[in-house]
């Protein structure tokens, strides 16, 4: 059974629009056969990076919190749904904060293979910018990025319903579901990944000792 994972970057709970949509993605997934999990990141514990560089040597964060439960919960999926309301132009920092967090996921493409989308709500201004983030982020981690639902609505509060983005979200849900089962591949993000790869294979390279856990990994892969 396909898998896939919800991640709302707001700290507004069951009044979050975003949270609504990506649950209507959700929704549509689980109405053609996945199986699904949901995370409001702002109601987990999520603490932020504090530079000590030990995923890179150990493979793990050493800060016990609920980062570790997400990122199992995306390597057991297939798919992702990540969405954030726009803060200040950006995502939220509660979402930004799981985010930095990914740095031995993202020297490990561990993300490889799976499949996101992207959803962000904003009051009518820096959308755009966000879900370019969010599609970039999604992209670092390994995985291919298929598809993007960005709402600027101009008033505040839940969506009502019959909301044509509620379509939309049914549409993003078909994107992903359609990537997931045909194995898509999206040549340009494959071609981005790969000279990323080699950028990391560089800097792996010159930290064998210090970043042990990475270093095998790479080896292990035959990527170096
Ligand atoms: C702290 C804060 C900052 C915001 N910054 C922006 C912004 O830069 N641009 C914008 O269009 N809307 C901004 N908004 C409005 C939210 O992006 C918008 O209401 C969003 O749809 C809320 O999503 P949610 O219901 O999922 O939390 C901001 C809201 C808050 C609370």
């Amino acid at each position: 059974m396909l898998k896939i994972i919800g991640l709302n970057g707001s700290p507004r709970g069951s009044q979050s629009r975003t949270r609504q949509l990506i649950e209507q993605v959700l929704n549509y997934t689980r109405s053609n056969g996945a199986e699904t999990e949901f995370y409001d990141i702002a109601k987990l514990d999520v603490k932020p990076c504090i530079a000590c560089d030990r995923c890179h040597k150990i493979g793990s964060c050493f800060q016990k919190d609920d980062y570790q439960r997400i990122i199992d919960g995306i390597l057991s999926a297939d798919g992702i749904v990540i969405g954030s309301p726009v803060y200040n132009y950006q995502v939220t920092a509660q979402l930004k904060t799981w985010l930095d967090r990914l740095g031995m996921i993202i020297h490990c493409q561990m993300f490889s293979g799976k499949y996101g989308v992207v959803v962000t709500t904003s009051g009518g201004a820096g959308e755009t910018e966000t879900a370019d983030y969010l599609d970039f982020a999604v992209r670092r981690t390994g995985a291919q990025c298929v598809g993007r639902l960005v709402s600027g609505i101009e008033n505040d509060g839940l969506l009502e319903k019959g909301s044509p983005l509620f379509d939309e979200a049914n549409k993003l849900g078909r994107q992903l579901m359609d990537a997931i089962k045909e194995k898509k591949v999206f040549p340009r993000q494959i071609e981005e990944q790969e000279q990323l790869k080699g950028f990391f294979a560089y800097m792996i390279g010159q930290r064998k000792e210090k970043w042990e856990w990475e270093y095998n990994y790479w080896q292990q892969k035959g990527w170096l």
